[in-house]
């Protein structure tokens, strides 16, 4: 059996240990029986944090790394900087090639993404899924802070499933909460947050493609704002 099928068929097994398990001792057993080719991708939003507290806190064997695209919030470089301190660790970051930034802005300038929905994603690949290719390197677990409630498209997730982009297995510990309860632990333990989820912002990205939400507004309605709903993905979770 070659190496990625014999990965790919190990889910069900690990699966049933899995369930029922809280996030934290989720990430526990799969940080034991992965050490080394576990990594968690945080976008520094508000779930990600959580996931981040209990990597960093318990000391799991766990890489935790960033996609700074070049185009991120103040507020995200200042708490990327807050959460090294606090815990006295570091989220290691990748950027996007400076060949293909330099060639994108050459060619088409600074907000093509606004232009078509081609040009959003030709951006999201150069400054997200290129890098994200590379932090996958060698690994065989990807942990991500995906919610099922964020999207119609996350609904159908599995806390843990094969992800036939990456051939990785894709962990997700936090599918079932709710923003609530993300808040409520972030409020427990103290975990630092963007501060912009204190103005209006849920899901945040990328500065020029994320807003706040108004009231009654879904969660992800302030990224890609301009785009159809069913568009809304940036290629990093395909499906
Ligand atoms: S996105 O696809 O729309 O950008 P979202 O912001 O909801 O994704 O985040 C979902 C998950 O994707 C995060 O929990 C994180 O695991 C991963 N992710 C998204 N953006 C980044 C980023 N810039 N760096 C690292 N991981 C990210
Ligand atoms: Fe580019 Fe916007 Fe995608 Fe960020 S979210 S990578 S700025 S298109």
């Amino acid at each position: 059996m070659s190496h990625l099928l014999a990965l790919e068929t190990s889910i069900p097994a690990l699966l049933a240990d899995l369930q029922g398990l809280p996030a934290a001792a989720g990430l526990r057993y799969l940080a034991d029986k992965f050490s080394g080719t576990i990594a968690f991708s945080s976008s520094l939003g508000i779930e990600d944090q959580l996931v981040t507290h209990y990597i960093f806190d318990n000391k799991l064997p766990i890489r935790v790394f960033t996609l700074d695209t070049g185009r991120l919030f103040n507020e995200t470089y200042t708490l990327l900087h807050r959460t090294n301190q606090r815990y006295d660790q570091k989220i290691e970051v990748y950027f996007p090639k400076h060949e293909a930034v330099e060639q994108l802005l050459h060619n088409k300038g600074p907000q093509s993404f606004y232009e078509s929905l081609e040009n959003r994603k030709e951006c999201c690949f150069i400054r997200k899924v290129e890098p994200l290719k590379r932090a996958l390197q060698g690994v065989q677990v990807w942990v991500t802070g995906l919610r099922a409630d964020q999207s119609d498209n996350r609904q159908s997730m599995q806390l843990l499933e094969w992800d036939d982009n990456f051939k990785v297995i894709k962990y997700n510990p936090l599918l079932d909460y709710t923003l609530d309860d993300v808040r409520a632990a972030i409020k427990e333990h103290n975990i630092p947050y963007n501060t912009l989820h204190d103005k209006g912002f849920v899901s945040i990205g990328c500065a020029p493609c994320t807003r706040a939400i108004r009231e009654g507004e879904n969660f992800r309605a302030g990224r890609w704002w301009w785009e159809d709903n069913s568009k809304k993905e940036c290629g990093l979770h395909a499906r």
